[in-house]
């Protein structure tokens, strides 16, 4: 293998949004063009996945939109959720249980408020060999001093809690974004590890505010934050890997126009922009990218491959690996459903998705 070549085995995304309706039928198969070939599935639908049922009827739907993707499974944590519903989805391939704090991301209204009364959903999926996938943020509370910028911080108690309470249960601290996080889930036993997302890998504070398509929770935090972000990746650590957070919106959504949301009074109310940032259709050669930039090259295969599918159970086919060359590339700076026409459909009806690093350029593609 030459420089210009690099061959790594079959890579996993160990935290995908997918979706549902058109833009889930946009976005699936954007998940093999991006080289990977396992998707683990955040289940923050509208309503949120809760049952059993509901996951494998996701699972089974999105396996029919990008049939080379092995696609796998979550539940929404929520006070409905039972034990009994824990062994079930266990039983029939369900791998994990997502928790939202109520209300600090996209769709989490329905999220929880109290680690202890769901002792004994932990419990089951302990028992059943389940992860548990913690969104790791508390609320924002000017009384008690809680803003995005220490939310993660200040949510590290809930996890060193729990694992304390379940030592044996498998946790991931989603989406880490503080050297407090990294050092946090370093300290903590074999069974807590942490997904780390490409760009929080290249963004600070600077490069969202006022830029709504870098602007994600959690929030990319201080340069010292990237820093141990970047320390951990370029050291290999066995407990920390690639989980994306692609999260497509409609553009739209990310860029509402004074024009859209129609009179001055709509816009003064209904002004945000959503959280979430895409990546799944250039995530590897994203990754090789970045990694490259910081001297973690040498770690690539760790961090997309190895170090999640150990964690996770979830072994490489024998052979089955993905090879990236050294060429640049330019990001697109649109997707738009097939459904739409390029040229003569109106703009604004049109499915649109704006990538991260968009119109940038990227120094890896992935071979064919
Ligand atoms: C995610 C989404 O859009 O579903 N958004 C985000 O900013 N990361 C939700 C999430 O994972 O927090
Ligand atoms: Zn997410």
């Amino acid at each position: 293998m030459g420089n210009d070549t690099l061959t790594i085995p079959s890579p996993a995304d160990f935290h995908v949004h997918l979706r549902q309706g058109e833009m889930s039928e946009l976005v699936a198969p954007h998940v093999a063009e991006g080289g990977i070939d396992l998707a683990y599935v955040m289940p923050n639908l509208v309503p949120p996945i809760t049952s059993a049922d509901q996951a494998n009827a996701y699972i089974q739907r999105l396996q029919e939109l990008a049939p080379k993707t092995k696609f796998l499974g979550t539940l929404y944590l929520h006070p409905e959720l039972t034990p009994e519903e824990i062994q079930r989805a266990a039983a029939s391939g369900v791998r994990g249980v997502k928790s939202y704090p109520r209300g600090v991301t996209t769709n989490s209204d329905s999220g929880i408020e109290d680690y202890e009364m769901y002792y004994p959903v932990f419990e089951a999926m302990q028992k059943n060999n389940m992860v548990l996938n913690l969104h790791g943020e508390v609320p924002s509370d000017e009384e008690k001093g809680i803003c995005v910028l220490n939310a993660e911080s200040r949510f590290l108690s809930h996890l060193e809690k729990i694992h304390q309470n379940f030592p044996k249960l498998r946790i991931v601290l989603e989406h880490a974004t503080t050297r407090a996080a990294v050092d946090c889930v370093r300290r903590l036993g074999e069974t807590v590890a942490c997904t780390i997302t490409p760009h929080h890998l290249d963004l600070i504070v600077d490069d969202w505010a006022g830029r709504p398509i870098n602007f994600c929770k959690p929030v990319a935090k201080l340069p010292d934050d990237r820093a141990a972000l970047r320390e951990i990746i370029r050291e290999g650590h066995p407990r920390f890997f690639l989980g994306s957070d692609s999260a497509p919106h409609p553009l739209a959504n990310k860029y509402p126009s004074a024009s859209s949301l129609g009179s001055a009074e709509a816009l003064v109310h209904n002004c945000g922009c959503a959280a979430g940032i895409y990546t799944s259709p250039i995530l590897l050669p994203l990754c090789a990218t970045l990694l490259e930039s910081f001297g973690a090259l040498d770690q690539l295969s760790k961090y997309v491959s190895e170090n999640g599918r150990r964690f996770y159970q979830e072994p490489a086919a024998n052979g089955k690996t993905v090879t990236l060359r050294r060429v640049n590339q330019q990001v697109p700076c649109v997707y738009v459903h097939p459904s739409y026409s390029a040229s003569s459909d109106d703009d604004s009806k049109k499915l649109q998705i704006v990538p991260f690093f968009a119109g940038k350029t990227l120094t890896w593609e992935l071979e064919q």
